[in-house]
């Protein structure tokens, strides 16, 4: 069965016929094939968003209908949960039930922006007698969306639901390694009522299909999550047509343990910080910085529950599935391996599993590097897999030093039963999002998210993302 594009609310094959094939990296077996967008498709596909935003019939209905619409597509995606956690779950390699957590934070998007649909309101200004002043919050116009593929669903639903809400039209370009929600998403929203054009979805390459739709003369803003080097490479894209960008690029996010934080919750928040989805995530807690005293009983209680870890293929709800492909998996041996050379010692996994069952998948161990130095390469560079670099602090100023000795800024976690720790840490590090004795909210659809640094700039989730999707338009009357 071969997968199609989705432009203008009609499949479509490629406009050369091209296809590629999507593998389960469970077992490396093809998965599906689907159409692989060319830049002509990507020229229809911008057209027709733009014809669809010129036809007012999204961005003119009322915004108490767009918001309707919204919610049936939350609905739909609620309804049809298990079969698209399903396929989510072959498609990157996840256990099932966090790609059941991945659709239903998709809908909860969806559902979040459904309510903001009729509230993106403006101001007056005061300006003396005789004048009113006020601003309205327009539609910024095309979005262009390019999404990686660590969790599509989820990813996919985050840009698309505020730029609809705020009455854009999209086209969204998926990752070639999974694209298969993203297409469903597409699908989902023709049927809930969303006019054809609103949502385009172009799987494709990111050199080929990307790169024309960065480039597009025809879209008014993009948003990227994905690495550091193409998000710089597709801003520059968008910049010569000045159209503005959102980058979201990862991050090496550190949690902070104090030797007085309850050490069992603890370890359980920094194993699934860095755990969830095999390390693969933009937010994963990457770096553990401990304190000296608590050091050898928190290592302790980590070695325990990474070695009590199943790791096995998503569709049979592991702890752990595998990394997304073969070139993924040999960057992440290759850092473990890095990193012994640089002094660290490998506490728990380091390797690829010795059960024969898996050797087909591209799995990895739950891994702790021990014994980091921070300006080591795995302390610094986004290795994203299921390894944790754990570092040893003796105050808090050296933990607040080390956690802002990177190029990056996306989340910081702190662990404390005081107050004080936590609330100096939050106001020192430099991250866009803080935890304390917590990380993560549950995919985090309402709370502001994005980097500082490297890790990139705007903000997406919560109600803050509006920001990127509409402009603003001032209003100056004089009546006296
Ligand atoms: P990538 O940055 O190459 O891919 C992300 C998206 O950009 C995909 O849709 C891809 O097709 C597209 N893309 C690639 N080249 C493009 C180009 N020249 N023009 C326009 N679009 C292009 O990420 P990749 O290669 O999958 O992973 C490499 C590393 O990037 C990972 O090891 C990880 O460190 C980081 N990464 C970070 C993510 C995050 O959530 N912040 C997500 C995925 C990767
Ligand atoms: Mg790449």
């Amino acid at each position: 069965m071969t997968e199609h594009l989705i432009i203008d609310g009609n499949k479509a094959a490629a406009s050369d016929g091209q296809t590629f094939d999507v593998y389960d990296p469970s077992s490396g077996d093809a998965l599906a094939t689907v159409a692989k967008a060319t830049k002509i498709d990507v020229d229809r596909a911008v057209n027709a968003a733009h014809n669809a935003l010129e036809s007012n019939a999204w961005g003119g209905a009322p915004p108490a209908e767009r918001g309707r619409v919204m919610i049936r597509i939350a609905q739909t995606l609620r309804d049809r949960a298990e079969e698209l956690a399903t396929l989510e779950s072959r498609d990157n390699g996840k256990p099932l039930k966090q790609a059941r957590t991945d659709v239903h934070v998709a809908a909860r998007y969806f559902e979040f922006f459904a309510g903001i649909a009729d509230k993106i309101m403006g101001n007056t200004i005061p300006l003396g007698p005789g004048f009113l002043d006020y601003t309205v919050r327009e539609p910024i116009g095309v979005s262009a969306q390019i999404i990686p593929w660590n969790y599509p669903i989820q990813i996919g639903a985050r840009g698309v639901a505020p730029a609809i809400a705020a009455g854009c039209t999209v086209v969204l370009k998926p990752a070639e390694d999974a694209p298969m929600t993203a297409l469903r998403l597409g699908e989902i929203a023709l049927d809930c009522g969303l006019p054809p054009g609103v949502v385009n979805v172009l799987p494709g390459m990111g050199p080929e299909a990307g790169a024309a739709l960065a480039s597009h003369p025809g879209i008014n803003q993009l948003t990227f999550t994905g690495s550091v080097e193409v998000g710089i490479a597709v801003a520059k894209m968008a910049a010569d047509n000045v159209v503005p960008v959102v980058m979201e690029l990862g991050g090496k996010s550190p949690n902070i343990v104090f030797a007085d934080a309850d050490l069992d919750t603890t370890a359980t928040g920094v194993a699934n910080a860095i755990f969830q989805n095999a390390g693969q995530t933009c937010s994963a807690g990457s770096r553990l910085l401990v304190e000296r005293k608590a050091h050898d009983a928190l290592v302790a209680r980590l070695t325990e529950r990474a070695k009590q870890m199943r790791v096995g293929p998503g569709v049979t709800d592991p702890d752990m599935g595998p990394i997304i492909s073969k070139k993924q998996l040999e960057a992440v041996e290759s850092y473990v391996r890095i990193g012994e050379k640089e002094g660290a010692l490998v506490a728990a996994g380091g390797s690829r599993p010795s059960d024969a069952s898996l050797a087909k998948g591209y799995f990895f161990q739950p891994t702790l590097l021990d014994r980091v130095s921070p300006e080591m390469r795995v302390a610094q560079e986004e290795i994203f897999g299921p390894v944790l670099a754990i570092i040893t602090f003796d105050d808090l100023e050296e933990a607040v030093a080390i956690a802002n000795r990177s190029q990056y800024g996306l989340v910081a976690g702190v662990w404390t039963r005081d107050i004080n720790k936590a609330m100096v840490i939050a106001s020192k590090v430099r991250t866009g999002q803080v935890y304390i004795n917590t990380y993560g909210a549950g995919g985090g659809v309402e709370l502001p998210f994005g980097g500082y640094k490297k890790s990139g700039y705007g903000r997406e989730k919560g109600l803050d993302s509006l920001a990127s999707y509409t402009q603003i338009k001032n209003v100056c009357v004089r009546f006296a």
